[in-house]
């Protein structure tokens, strides 16, 4: 039976359970046994009465959803890093702290980017799709890819993940180039990374990262007028945000081969539909949202934001807040 006076934490899905011990000690916790994201109806369903919400996989938490938890929600605890799904200032106007997991998915983030950057550069998904259909591809100009050692890699956006990619790109001899809103001038140094507009990063890329937040001022930053200015032997690689990209015009670029190709851990919408041309084009190498999916990473998510839980809940400043403004 659950006691009353427990805070009531809801995890809309399946996380690490031997992370949860200190969290269960203190509170119910209910854990949405689903591993497709929840709907916002059913956000708001589960919502009601709990004291605190880690959303999994994007579950949106918007103000209804905050409206349905009650005046109990004491924080809502981003299992990512990312956190487009959570409406903050909906959370700030409610002085409700919004948390989110840093750290703890950089490497395995970039690892996924760097795995990405080959597989597509290298043409790995249309060889497999040779392979599967008994084609096999071994003669002169089949499935000749971009070679990665000692290219251009531009870096959008470098943050934690964007440097981690940036350190693994100078063990392949690459030329670092990036764009981020802030100069980073230590990077340029330590990694070796030349700040350039964004205009000549996409110019001058051979392989394009992507790491910036979506945000509305982000969002397409990668559109059809942005891809027209890219090498014809550029390769797009977005382990970001779907909405980062204008996928359609992505689409047409790599059909018309104005670029060579790309490889995508993330897509808009997620899950794309099974006949989204996204999933359909050769040369664009899809996977379904894996960066964060080692078991350190996810093990240190949900560490991290059942323990920004926990902080909250029992009177403690969360480790990682979003909007801090609210705390003071
Ligand atoms: C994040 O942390 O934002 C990732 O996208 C989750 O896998």
């Amino acid at each position: 039976m659950s006691d009353t006076r427990r805070p009531r934490v809801w995890i809309t899905g399946p996380v690490v359970e031997a992370a949860l011990a200190d969290l269960r000690a203190i509170a119910d916790v209910t854990v949405r046994q689903i591993p497709e994201t929840a709907s916002l109806d059913e956000m708001r369903a589960g919502a009601v009465g709990m004291s605190a919400i880690i959303p999994i996989s994007g579950g949106r938490v918007d103000g209804s959803v905050m409206d349905a938890a009650g005046p109990g929600l004491k924080v809502v605890a981003n299992f990512g890093v990312g956190y487009d799904n959570i409406d903050v200032a909906a959370a700030t106007a409610r002085r409700i702290p919004v948390t989110n997991t840093p750290d703890v998915l950089v490497e395995a983030t970039a690892d996924a980017a760097f795995g990405l950057l080959i597989a597509a550069g290298r043409r790995f998904g249309e060889g497999q799709t040779a392979m599967l259909e008994n084609r096999w591809q071994w003669a002169q100009g089949l499935l000749w890819g971009q070679e990665v050692f000692g290219s251009t890699l531009g870096i959008l956006g470098l943050g934690r993940i964007g440097a981690a990619v940036a350190r693994r790109a100078q063990g392949f001899g690459m030329r670092v180039l990036y764009h981020s809103r802030n100069r980073k001038p230590e990077a340029e140094v330590s990694l070796r990374a030349e700040y350039c507009s964004f205009e000549e990063l996409i110019r001058q890329s051979d392989f394009l990262s992507l790491h910036c937040a979506l945000r509305p001022e982000t969002r397409h930053i990668l559109n059809a007028a942005a891809l027209a200015m890219m090498k014809p032997t550029a390769v797009v690689v977005n382990t970001g945000r779907g909405g980062l990209i204008e996928q359609s015009a992505l689409i047409e670029a790599v059909r018309n081969k104005q670029i060579a190709g790309a490889g995508l851990d993330v897509t808009d919408p997620e899950p794309p539909s099974p006949d989204d041309p996204i999933l359909h084009t050769p040369g664009i190498f899809v996977i379904p949202h894996l960066g964060s999916a080692s078991v350190a990473a996810r093990q240190g998510m949900t560490r991290l934001s059942a323990g920004n839980a926990l902080a909250v809940l029992t009177g403690r400043s969360p480790l990682t807040c979003v909007n801090p403004e609210v705390l003071s």
